[in-house]
């Protein structure tokens, strides 16, 4: 695990110095592709923290790696294509999917809701019929999922079950016309530790025996045929070698399966493709593409079958790096702990689940006062809750044995305004963390800002109001209203707001 979660010196960040491709200190205030996110963030006074979605963002990392593969597969003059889906159970925010439809990916599915948003998008005239619909999940034939997956070939061919139980044949072999089908395969190992034993405990994909079976019924009827050979060998994968050598395994069935059954000609090497999540991360996308194009090679020329295209399943990726959760500081610590703590305007457990639950790393950067001295410091939820606080270092250094965390972020006064973001928090944390409208001690949700281009473009939705949070909860309106006593910023979270609501604001988009 990479450790470098912020700037790592007391001295001022100097003018000017970047932070990736996009974030640069210009004059105290860290600036977003020319966009100061401070002033960003003070203009919207919600009192929640601030979900920041870029989504320029999300078409430059799929034109990216597109193009990556692209040059890999020029350079070794490699046979296949290579195909982008975006696996949507990172962030299924229509702005989100709109984004990766309109970059060219395609579309893998976990649920049903996945097969009522790609009917939203086809109205929409943005799902045209040239995209792969692959469907992963547990997918029980009868099961209302199962049925939206058959039900969506009325309207788009291109769709793709990829069987991962013995349970799922049936009713795929049992539907009219010809269907594509692929078959996961268990892959070994925790999604978390490459390291562990191949024949590790996992419930996902069809073991040796499984696979016959499964294959023979595909064999047998006459509608199906077997287009796709499926794999996930981890998440957030960052060593290039590991992660080839762990596909080996799958690369060789590909080769085995491709003949007996000539219309296979995808491999699809799911997720696991990397984000930047700390400052130090250093995978080379270039490096990792050439070596899985010579490894599939080398196999397949062993068994002396064509290569076979690449596909993958892109979640984190794809969204991790657009989004930002900014809190604002609003309340600094001195007790005598191991370091100050600077209390947030919200909770990180609400916002960022995987902090607490898998103690994940994000990189925190402060949006203003890069030119002060910098300090060690803790930060605190406004929860009640001892988890509620990052970096942990006692838990990271117990489920991690890392031990050189810290945080760094400028000394400021009680009372100063400090903005802080953490950094590529866009995969997964809001579909974990939920969309009630209330989180963890009664917490409204984020406000969100989404940004279509740097230049102004923008659509901000609220946080919920106090009404919507009791509502949520079974509660009829308060019926005190909060009395303004000059009380601090902290305890403006329960005032209820009379500002624009969620719905009125949808309806301004752009
Ligand atoms: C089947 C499948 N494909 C793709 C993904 C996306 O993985 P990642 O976010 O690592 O790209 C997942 C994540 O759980 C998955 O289960």
């Amino acid at each position: 695990m990479k450790t470098v979660i912020g700037w790592n010196a007391t001295t001022p960040v100097p003018e000017q110095h970047q932070f990736g491709q996009h974030l640069v200190h210009q004059s105290g205030d860290l600036h977003l592709d020319g966009m100061s996110l401070a002033a960003l963030a003070s203009q919207h006074q919600d009192p929640t923290p601030l979900t920041v979605a870029y989504l320029p963002l999300i078409q430059e990392k799929i034109s990216f790696l597109q193009n990556t593969f692209t040059t890999a597969i020029a350079k070794l003059g490699y046979q296949g294509a290579f195909h982008y889906a975006y696996a949507s159970k990172a962030n299924m925010n229509a702005e989100v999917i709109k984004a990766t439809l309109a970059a060219g990916a395609h579309y893998e599915t976990s649920s049903e809701t996945d097969l009522h948003i790609i009917r939203a998008m086809k109205a929409e005239g943005r799902f045209d019929d040239s995209k792969m619909v692959i469907c992963n999940g547990f997918k029980r034939t009868g099961s209302a999922y199962a049925n939206q997956i058959l039900a969506l070939r009325d309207l788009h061919q291109n769709v793709i079950p990829v069987i991962s139980h013995e349970n799922e044949v049936a009713g795929l072999a049992a539907a009219s016309g010809k269907l594509d089908v692929g078959i996961r395969i268990k892959c070994g190992g925790s999604s978390r530790d490459l390291t562990s034993p191949p024949k590790a405990n996992c419930r996902f994909g069809l073991d040796k025996a499984s696979q016959d079976v499964v294959l023979a019924k595909i064999a047998q009827a006459d509608n199906l045929q077997l287009r796709m050979l499926h794999v996930m060998v981890g998440s957030q994968v960052t060593d290039e070698d590991l992660f080839v050598q762990r596909l080996a395994a799958a690369i060789k069935t590909y080769a085995q399966l491709k003949r007996e059954f000539p219309t296979l000609s995808i491999l699809n090497i799911g997720g696991g493709i990397p984000a930047q999540m700390t400052l130090d991360f250093d995978f080379d996308y270039a490096l990792f593409a050439e070596k899985l194009l010579l490894k599939v090679t080398e196999i397949c020329a062993e068994y002396d079958v064509p290569v076979p295209d690449i596909l993958s399943e892109v979640g984190r990726y794809t969204v991790a790096e657009h989004g930002m959760q900014v809190f604002k500081v609003t309340a600094k610590i001195d007790n005598e702990s191991d370091t100050p703590w600077y209390i947030l305007n919200g909770s990180m457990m609400n916002t960022l689940p995987d902090f607490w639950a898998l103690s994940e790393l994000f990189t925190v950067l402060p949006l203003n006062m890069l030119d002060r001295n910098f300090v060690e410091v803790t930060l605190g939820g406004t929860s009640c809750d001892s988890d509620d606080q990052y970096p942990n270092v006692k838990r990271i250094a117990k489920e991690h044995g890392i031990s050189d965390v810290k945080l760094m972020l400028p000394e400021i006064e009680d009372g100063e305004e400090l903005y802080i973001a953490f950094l590529a928090q866009g995969a997964y944390q809001e579909m974990l963390g939920g969309n009630n409208p209330v989180g963890h001690c009664g917490l409204p949700r984020a406000a969100k800002l989404y940004l279509y281009d740097n230049e102004g473009a923008a659509q901000y939705v609220p946080s919920p109001t106090q009404s919507q949070v009791l509502a949520q909860l079974g509660y009829a309106d308060p019926v005190v209203p909060t009395p303004a006593y000059g009380m601090p910023d902290v305890w403006e979270l329960f005032t209820p707001r009379t500002k624009l609501t969620a719905a009125s604001t949808f309806a301004e988009v752009r």
